[in-house]
């Protein structure tokens, strides 16, 4: 995988001599890394430039969600891409709302998936300190245990074991100090709700109808506070549809890019 500056990201382009249609970036959720994306590489095949960077290159403990959009922004650059549709996971649209606080003339359209504009209240950064420890006494497979029932939908962990194997697989690939870094910068993050209704891209926002971490009703609440926005509700998914449901997410992610960017 390329690296440019402080991050690590994967890449694909369109074919040679294909349309081309535009730069679409995202950015992961946690305690995970760009190969989430895998089943949404294809969107090259789409015309589309797809780029997942990794931020799990940045393992300093006093990370925040700017110094994630820092580090974005400044890989928009080094690629030379002047603007992007920017879709973010959870953590990823926390990091996305971010860069639009920072730079919005990179923002063309914005995927907001499972995520939601609050800061973590303070009993969310009480059990983000909690978290912390657990990180600190049993390392990154603890923090792979705790989570993966949350990430995962009922439906997907009853009938479906090897999604959880397959995303249990990617938070191992990652360092305890690279998940300490994100678990800093979500407590840390600011209350990006002032910021919705200065946002006048088009908005595709999606949530699986079992994330019981940022639940539907988040997304509705969304979905209010940004005119003209889209909400998808993918059926049998919890808080990844991309990988549980990536047939019906993607399908969702292509209609908004053909009809709405
Ligand atoms: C994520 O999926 O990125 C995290 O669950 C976000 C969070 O805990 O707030």
């Amino acid at each position: 995988m390329p690296t440019l500056g402080r991050l690590r990201y994967r890449e694909t382009l369109p074919a040679a001599g294909q349309r081309r249609c535009g730069t679409l970036l995202l950015i992961h959720g946690f305690p995970l890394n760009s190969r989430m994306w895998e089943g949404q590489l294809a969107f090259a095949e789409r015309g589309w430039h797809v780029i997942a960077p990794d931020l799990t290159t940045i393992v300093k403990a006093d990370a925040t969600v700017d110094d994630y959009a820092g580090e974005v922004i400044d890989l928009l650059d080094g690629l030379r891409v002047e603007d992007a549709v920017i879709g973010g996971l959870s953590m990823g649209g926390y990091v996305t709302f971010a860069v639009f606080r920072h730079a919005e003339r990179y923002v063309r359209g914005l995927i907001l998936a499972d995520t939601r504009s609050e800061a973590d209240t303070p009993e969310g950064v009480e059990s983000r300190t909690r978290m912390l420890q657990l990180l600190k006494d049993h390392g990154p497979a603890a923090i792979a245990d705790q989570m993966i029932p949350r990430l995962l939908g009922e439906t997907t962990r009853r009938t479906r074991p090897e999604v959880a194997e397959q995303v249990r697989a990617i938070v191992l690939e990652n360092s305890a100090d690279a998940i300490g870094a994100a678990i800093h910068a979500l407590m840390t993050r600011p209350d990006a709700t002032p910021l919705l209704s200065s946002i006048h891209v088009p908005t595709l926002i999606i949530v699986g109808d079992e994330d019981t971490l940022t639940p539907p009703s988040m997304a509705e609440e969304l979905q209010r506070g940004i005119a003209g926005s889209q909400l998808t509700v993918i059926t049998g998914s919890g808080h990844m549809p991309n990988v549980e449901a990536p047939e019906a997410f993607n399908a969702a992610v292509a209609s908004f890019l053909d009809r709405r960017v």
